[in-house]
């Protein structure tokens, strides 16, 4: 067993609803399926590029593969993937991985959320939680994550969560059919006393049930 996994986190209520993390389960396939079909657009031009194709892997039938994946990893201690819920329904996804222990104790963040409820707090409401639960059960000491400079939406996430930009990764990601640059942003346990949840709050961003 590793510290911290699994776990369900949260609520945190925002202006979409109450936004909760928990383990990926079985029956997220359909929903899963449904939106990112949907979303494919806005999915596409931010998320590292497919083998085989959009549609084959993101149909519902793709999901148990997936999902077997993602627990064979947070089995091993790799891992963290959480499916994001709003008001108890799958509204997206939110992964901790590339976990290393020993004298590092980091891992990257990674999200998306449904567009159709984009804009309402909810991916930073879900930074907020796995920030916490990282610094705490986890363990860690470290949190990185890569953005496109063009996603703004996804910038101001991790700026809110109190993420700061650390450098630029030149062609660092195949996303969207291309090399592209990444900002690294970070954020280690040291400068977020009282924790990230506390400080969303705070900023009038979430609230507590
Ligand atoms: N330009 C500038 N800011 C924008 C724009 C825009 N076009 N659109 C939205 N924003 C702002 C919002 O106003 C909000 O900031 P504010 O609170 O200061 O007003 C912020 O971006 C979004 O914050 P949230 O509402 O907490 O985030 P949301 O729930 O909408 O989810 C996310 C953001 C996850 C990036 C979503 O848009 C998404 O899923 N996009 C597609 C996939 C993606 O890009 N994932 C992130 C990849 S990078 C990574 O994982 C580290």
């Amino acid at each position: 067993r590793h510290p911290g996994w699994p776990a369900r986190l949260g609520p945190l209520i925002t202006a979409r609803g109450a936004v909760a993390l928990r383990p990926p389960r079985l029956r997220d396939g359909a929903a899963w399926s449904r939106i990112r079909l949907q979303d494919r657009a806005y999915l596409q031009e931010w998320e590292p590029t497919v083998v085989g194709g959009w549609q084959e892997r993101n149909a519902r039938m793709a999901w148990p593969a997936q999902w077997s994946a993602l627990r064979g990893m947070a089995r091993r201690g790799q891992a963290l993937p959480f499916s994001i819920t709003v008001d108890g329904d799958f509204a997206g996804q939110l992964t901790v991985g590339n976990i290393v222990r020993g004298a590092l104790r980091s891992g990257w963040i990674g999200y998306w959320v449904a567009s159709r409820l984009a804009g309402g707090g909810i991916a930073t409401a879900a930074v907020a939680l796995a920030v916490d639960h990282c610094f705490g059960a986890v363990g860690l000491h470290r949190l990185e994550a890569t953005v496109r400079p063009e996603n703004q939406p996804s910038v101001r996430v991790l700026e809110k969560s109190g993420f700061r930009r650390e450098g630029l990764f030149h062609r660092y990601l195949d996303v969207a059919g291309a090399w592209r640059d990444h900002y690294v942003y970070a954020l280690t346990i040291e400068e977020i006393p009282g924790g990230a949840v506390h400080r969303l709050i705070e900023s009038g961003g979430a609230s507590r049930p």
